[in-house]
């Protein structure tokens, strides 16, 4: 079949071309047959045209484009034409031509599509996995991945203006546990032994600062094996970034202008800088999340103070063992029935809640059926302290500090939504969240595991504590908040060996075992580690909030479904006997 090469594509002719003889190559996207006269939409992802097959412009033609179907693949010939009057169609920029068809190569024939490509809304996102390619035709994910594209190159050009170095890092490593279970790899060559892939290029990165390559990014691929949500997969790109004799405050000028040009060319719009700042601990008392959403306010209040002599066994218990009484206002909700009240109580105690506390605020003071556990001065406490007036609804969570402020900043969320809090038209909400803790401590193991990694800094004028008080101690560690999402973490790095060993006493992890893990790293730091820090982007997320999804299945070319696989190509898959055997691997 001979092959006519495009001279155009759909998306690209306008008035001015009317009257030319073009050639299009394209996808079938829809044909619509109006009293013999075929109207074919013919597609590819610059944009659409519409071709116009009429029994007495050219029967031949006319005889071929009555056989077409949906996303066959053409090649056709034809002349431009202006649009009859009153056919424009002014949504797509080449509305105001057709193409009249003078002869046409049907390149591939198609079977039906399992779903309608352009209105795939509606389908089970399962079909839309299975038949991915197909999906990917779509305006929508057409859109999306190539905004992805421009923010790739957006990305690569800011930090090639800026000095920086791409550097690939190796994607078979060793296993060095960084939080998240690791994807191994088994060897074929060295039996029993396994190569991790990277959950981040972390070690690689802190490394490279070592070698004296001062200003260090790559656009990478990190793997985690977790439990999977809609901002989660076990493969995601990072923006990972590293820097060599520098402090935060460089990091975050770096970050601030990445975000200033990713605005600027992907949605033409300006953010303001600095970026807005917030200690962790802040953003746990008033907003119950390290990544709050500040796009609407809806502040929670510690009360503590107001009930320091409280008899109410609730709160003297939360009091007496240094919990938290933290409180928040639904205004206008006052009007809430029993039944809506149980809703919400249900939702708390499932997220392990012992209960949540109600109050409606009337002309006379608090209705509610604790309310004859408290004094009058309490219960005027309480209005002062969250502000409320009457018509008000308040809800009072209390018991161990940072799972019923989690837990209270969960129900923020929950009544923004229904408040209708967050309209659409808000401005995004960028914030930098810092001085997180450096531990964090596990009732389970009985052990303090890292916050961020165990190669973040202790803030410096904490580090006697790291014996004495550990999980007293904060970092200089960082995350940058976009819309109540985390879309990046990083920190300064510890770059001296026995701050390191330190840290890792304190972690619990004996000197063979840091030796083991972590040996490569602590040895090259004894030979002239830098101060360095860096920071990663999780790419995905950014695109997601970019390109206003709400899933990042949806910037993502070919991603897993939520338990991890592939439904296209079907992995994970079993594989043949001989395969395992030259690993030296058996099935359990
Ligand atoms: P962290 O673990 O915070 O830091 O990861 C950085 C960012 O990556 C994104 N992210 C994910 N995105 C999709 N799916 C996942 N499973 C997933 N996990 C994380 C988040 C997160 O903010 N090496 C450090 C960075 C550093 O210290 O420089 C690191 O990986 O948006």
């Amino acid at each position: 079949m001979k092959f006519n090469r495009r001279t155009h594509t759909c998306g690209e002719l306008r008035e001015e071309n009317i009257g030319e003889k073009v050639i299009l190559n394209g996808w079938v996207d829809n044909r619509r047959d109006l009293g013999g006269v075929i109207f074919v939409d013919l597609r590819d992802r610059y944009g659409i045209t519409q071709i116009v097959f009429e029994p007495h412009y050219n029967v031949e033609s006319h005889k071929e484009g009555s056989a077409l179907r949906s996303e066959f693949v053409v090649a056709v010939e034809g002349t431009v034409r202006k649009r009859p009057d009153n056919t424009e169609n002014l949504s797509i920029p080449t509305g105001l031509i057709d193409v009249m068809v003078d002869k046409i190569i049907i390149l591939n024939e198609a079977k039906t599509p399992p779903f309608p490509i352009q209105k795939s809304e509606n389908v089970n996102e399962d079909i839309r996995l299975e038949y991915r390619y197909l999906d990917l035709r779509s305006e929508k994910m057409q859109k999306n991945l190539i905004m992805r594209s421009k923010m790739y190159n957006t990305v690569r050009n800011y930090f090639n203006d800026n000095g920086f170095l791409e550097i690939e890092t190796p994607y078979l490593m060793k296993s060095t546990p960084e939080g998240a279970r690791d994807f191994l790899v088994p060897s074929r060559i060295h039996r029993g032994k396994f190569y991790a892939l990277p959950q981040s290029p972390q070690t690689y990165k802190q490394l490279l600062m070592v070698s004296g390559f001062d200003k260090y990014f790559q656009i990478v691929k990190c793997f985690r094996d977790e439990d999977l949500r809609a901002d989660r997969q076990p493969e995601f790109t990072q923006i990972d970034i590293e820097m060599s004799f520098v402090d935060q405050e460089d990091i975050f000028q770096m970050v601030e202008g990445l975000m200033v040009k990713l605005y600027k060319e992907t949605k033409n719009s300006e953010i303001e800088t600095p970026i807005r700042r917030m200690d962790f601990h802040e953003a746990m008392e008033k907003y119950g999340s390290d990544k709050p959403d500040l796009r609407f306010n809806l502040e929670m209040k510690t009360l503590n103070h107001v009930f320091e002599n409280s008899e109410f066994r609730v709160f003297k218990d939360a009091i007496e063992s240094k919990g938290i009484i933290s409180g928040l206002v639904a205004e206008g909700c006052g009007d809430y029935t029993r039944n809506q009240l149980d809703v919400i109580t249900n939702f708390v105690k499932q997220l392990g809640a012992g209960g949540l506390i109600w109050m409606r605020v009337t002309e006379d003071g608090l209705d509610a059926p604790v309310a004859k556990f408290m004094t009058d001065d309490e219960k005027q406490g309480i209005i002062d302290n969250l502000g409320a007036k009457p018509g008000d609804l308040l809800f009072i969570i209390s018991g161990p500090k940072m799972k019923s402020l989690s837990i209270m900043g969960f129900l923020r969320l929950e009544m923004a939504k229904r408040l209708n809090l967050i309209k659409p038209d808000t401005k995004p909400s960028l914030l930098w969240v810092t001085n997180f803790p450096l531990l964090e401590w596990d009732e389970d193991t009985k052990r303090f595991y890292a916050m961020h990694h165990p190669f973040t800094s202790p803030n410096l004028d904490e580090v006697d504590k790291l014996e004495t008080d550990p999980g007293s101690v904060n970092a200089r560690a960082y995350d940058l908040v976009l819309n109540g999402n985390e879309i990046a973490g990083g920190s300064i790095r510890i770059h001296n060996s026995e701050l390191q060993s330190r840290m890792f006493d304190a972690l619990g992890v004996s000197k063979e075992e840091a030796e083991t893990k972590f040996g490569f790293l602590m040895n090259a730091f004894k030979y002239g580690a830098p101060p360095h820090g860096g920071i990663a982007f999780g790419f995905d997320r950014l695109a997601m909030l970019f390109a206003g999804e709400d899933s990042i299945r949806d910037v993502i070319a070919f991603p897993k479904t939520s338990s991890a696989s592939s439904l296209m190509d079907d992995s994970p898959s079993f594989v043949d006997e001989e395969q395992l055997k030259e690993l030296f691997i058996k099935i359990r």
